[in-house]
Order: C-alpha cells, then structure tokens, then sequence
C-alpha cells in the first residue's frame, strides 16, 4: 500500500475536553504520523465550504454552527494508506455504532458532535489538505 496523507480535524466538543493529546495519541499509536498541525477557529462561512458537499443535507445548518462553536486542530496525517487507515481509528460516524477502541466510542457524544473528521478519498483529501494548509508547512 502506498504511503498517503489525509485531512484530519479535531472537533470543538474534543478540544472544549482538552482530548487533543489522547486524539493525537491513538493516531501515532495506529502508525499514523502528524506532518501538518494547527489550532484555528472558523468562521461559519470557512465551515460552510468545508462541508459544501453536505450543503442539501438536513444537518448542515447545525454542523457548520458546531464546527464554528470553538477551536478545532486541523491536521494532516502520513503513513502508508493513511485514508483509510485514519478511517479505522476514528470509527463509525454515530458513535453507536463505533467499534470498541475508536476515537469516536471513546469520546464522541453524538452523532453530529463526533470528535474528529477525517478525509474519505484520495481526491477529497488533496482538497481538504490545501484548504487548511500549504505545501510549506508539510513537513514529513
Ligand atoms: O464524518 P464522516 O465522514 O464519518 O460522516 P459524513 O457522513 O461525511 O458527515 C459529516 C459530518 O456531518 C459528521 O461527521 C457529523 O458531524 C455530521 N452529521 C450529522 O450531524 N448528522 C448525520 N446524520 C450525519 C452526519
Ligand atoms: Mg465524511
């Protein structure tokens, strides 16, 4: 499997509980390295374009609201299948149906406020990777 990067973000309900270490950690356990990392806080709109492809969505309204409510740490992360793999650690969108171990069983609270995001494709996360970050500051 060739070595990726992916667009990974902790959400404000993870940041607001100061998880961002233990986050961090399950993804450096699972052989995923941190090449990209910075606190923010987006506006609705910068949340808004993020999320653009859920724009018809019931949801949207109240997801760019939530992803606007407090920081997030946007981050890129490296190894080998690195989408898919960040995927695994992060587990099913509805923590109830997270797998034991997950980012998500562990610490999400809903299935809106689910603690983190991660890219789902190659193409989406070269996207989201530039949209956060230049190539300046990936260091690998
Ligand atoms: O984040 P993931 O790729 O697992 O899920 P998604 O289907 O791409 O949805 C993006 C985000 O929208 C989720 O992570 C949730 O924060 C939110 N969402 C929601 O609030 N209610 C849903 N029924 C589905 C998603
Ligand atoms: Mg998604």
């Amino acid at each position: 499997m060739a070595i990726e990067r992916t667009l990974s973000i902790i959400k404000p309900d993870a940041t607001k509980r100061n998880l961002t270490g233990k986050i961090n950690a399950k993804f450096e356990d699972a052989g995923l390295r941190i090449v990209a990392q910075k606190r923010i806080q987006l506006t609705p709109a910068q949340a808004g374009k993020f999320y653009e492809v859920h724009a018809e969505r019931p949801f949207y309204g109240e997801l760019c609201e939530f992803m606007a409510s407090g920081p997030v740490v946007v981050q890129v992360l490296e190894g080998e299948g690195a989408i898919a793999k960040n995927r695994e650690v992060m587990g099913a969108t509805n923590p109830a149906d997270a797998a034991p171990g997950t980012v998500r069983a562990e610490f999400a609270e809903s299935v809106g406020e689910n603690s983190v995001h991660g890219s789902d494709a190659p193409e989406t996360a070269a996207v989201e990777i530039a949209y956060f970050f230049s190539g300046l500051e990936l260091v690998g």
